[in-house]
């Protein structure tokens, strides 16, 4: 889950460790990063943490290191917004065809897109690599490509927000291009002792979308390229059905949202897959696993209960929690379960205790005003970095690590806890 916790320089720092701490001694065999942005000027939302090719990798390590504390495996989750960018960054989005997101009144919420071009694709796919290769030098176990939820591989898939006539549209074979050089890109600088993932939505619930056939051809060809496992979600922020709004058909909804839908997916599936969505109990996790899952991903329940897993192990009957909001408005309602979500995300952070059922207008405001302080953050930091590299583009360039030191010294920001 994103955090939107990152430090003053958009990387992990105490607040991170502390979460992920809770995690890692809470049984799960793995832990997936929130999605790590793989370009600061490309941001699914303030406090996110970003990877470029020269960011220092000492928070990374500790990150991992802090994963993989309780004997869980650490994957780095790598993700570009495309168009689900907000506004408020005052940048461009990048975006396979310049077509806004539909959200009635919200829409001039997001950044108003352009058609990316060819060099630009290439340019994003080198991003995604050289991101994937420095999680593995900074210690993670491996990485999941968000390929999912309306982001940017996701968006190039679905013809609804690709309508490319080149090489990169029309023919599912096309528009899933990206994806797949991504992939090999990811495994040729990774080599095979590094998990490589793909997050897939098993269809985005939108009428002329991305459909659950072509989910099924996309997973056959992630197949043949070596990819260790596949998680499947669903969903957009046009139809979030990653938070159980879809008409997904699931047998145990408003369990395993997406289980009964994917089972076709999974049961035809040559790599391992994952299902993620709506899961709190036991039993319901082992009725994935039943329907041929490998692996049962959760999400929300952990923010609640960070050591769920630990429970079941006491007690097969223990209930998670989840988020709920029943307002009538569904993009107010999905925005209401995910500030209670981060709620939980923060306090985690600060080492308090979990609520179990918090207000909804009270979480709402403080994700509001959380996410107002981590803007001012990452403007000053943006700023700070600008002034930096237009004083180095007068200068000799120095050496990466000695830029990084000089910089938090010029700004006179206290350096970061480690
Ligand atoms: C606050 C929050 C942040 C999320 N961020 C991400 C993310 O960064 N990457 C991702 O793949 N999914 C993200 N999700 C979606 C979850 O991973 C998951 O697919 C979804 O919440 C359904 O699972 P659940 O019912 O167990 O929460 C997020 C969900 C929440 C509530």
């Amino acid at each position: 889950m994103e955090e939107n916790m990152a430090g003053w320089d958009l990387q992990p720092d105490s607040a991170l460790y502390s979460l992920y701490r809770y995690w890692a001694h809470g049984g799960p065999g793995m832990i997936i990063t929130g999605n790590v942005m793989i370009d600061r000027t490309a941001m699914t939302g303030p406090g996110g943490v970003v990877m470029e090719p020269d960011t220092s990798l000492i928070a990374f390590e500790k990150w991992a290191k802090v994963m993989k504390s309780g004997g869980a495996k650490a994957l780095m989750q790598l993700n570009h917004p495309g168009r689900q960018m907000p506004s408020q960054f005052g940048r461009t989005a990048l975006a396979p065809s310049a077509i806004a997101l539909k959200l009635g009144r919200y829409s001039k919420k997001f950044a108003r897109p352009v058609a990316m071009s060819c060099e630009q694709i290439h340019r994003v796919t080198h991003q995604f690599a050289m991101a994937a290769k420095r999680a593995k030098d900074a210690g993670f176990d491996g990485v999941q490509i968000h390929a999912a939820h309306g982001y940017l591989l996701s968006q190039f898939l679905s013809p609804l927000s690709n309508q490319r006539e080149d090489e990169w549209g029309g023919s599912l074979q096309n528009r899933a291009r990206f994806l797949i050089n991504v992939v090999c890109q990811v495994r040729a600088l990774c080599g095979n002792d590094f998990i490589v993932s793909v997050k897939l939505n098993s269809a985005d619930f939108q009428r002329g979308g991305f459909s659950d056939d072509d989910a099924v051809e996309v997973v056959s060809k992630l197949s043949k390229l070596n990819v260790d496992f596949i998680e499947l979600s669903g969903g957009n922020y046009e139809s979030p059905a990653m938070q159980g709004t879809g008409d997904m058909s699931s047998a145990l909804k408003p369990e395993a949202y997406f289980m009964a839908f994917a089972a076709r997916i999974a049961q035809h599936s040559d790599v391992p897959v994952m299902t993620t969505g709506g899961i709190t109990q036991l039993k319901t996790a082992e009725q994935v696993l039943e329907a041929g899952y490998d692996f049962v991903g959760i999400a929300s329940a952990l923010a609640f209960t960070p050591d769920l897993v630990k429970k079941w192990q006491q007690n097969p009957d223990y209930a998670g929690v989840k988020p709920h909001c029943d307002w009538q408005d569904k993009t107010l309602a999905s925005l209401v379960k995910m500030a209670k979500v981060r709620r939980q995300l923060r306090r985690l952070g600060n080492d308090f205790t979990t609520m179990h059922n918090p207000t909804a207008l009270w979480s709402l405001f403080l994700d509001v005003i959380h996410k107002r302080k981590m803007m001012k953050l990452y403007r000053a930091y943006c700023v700070e970095q600008t002034s930096t590299e237009k004083q180095e583009t007068h200068s000799e360039q120095p050496e990466k690590a000695t830029r990084y030191v000089s910089s938090h010294v010029v700004s006179g920001v206290p350096s970061r806890d480690l």
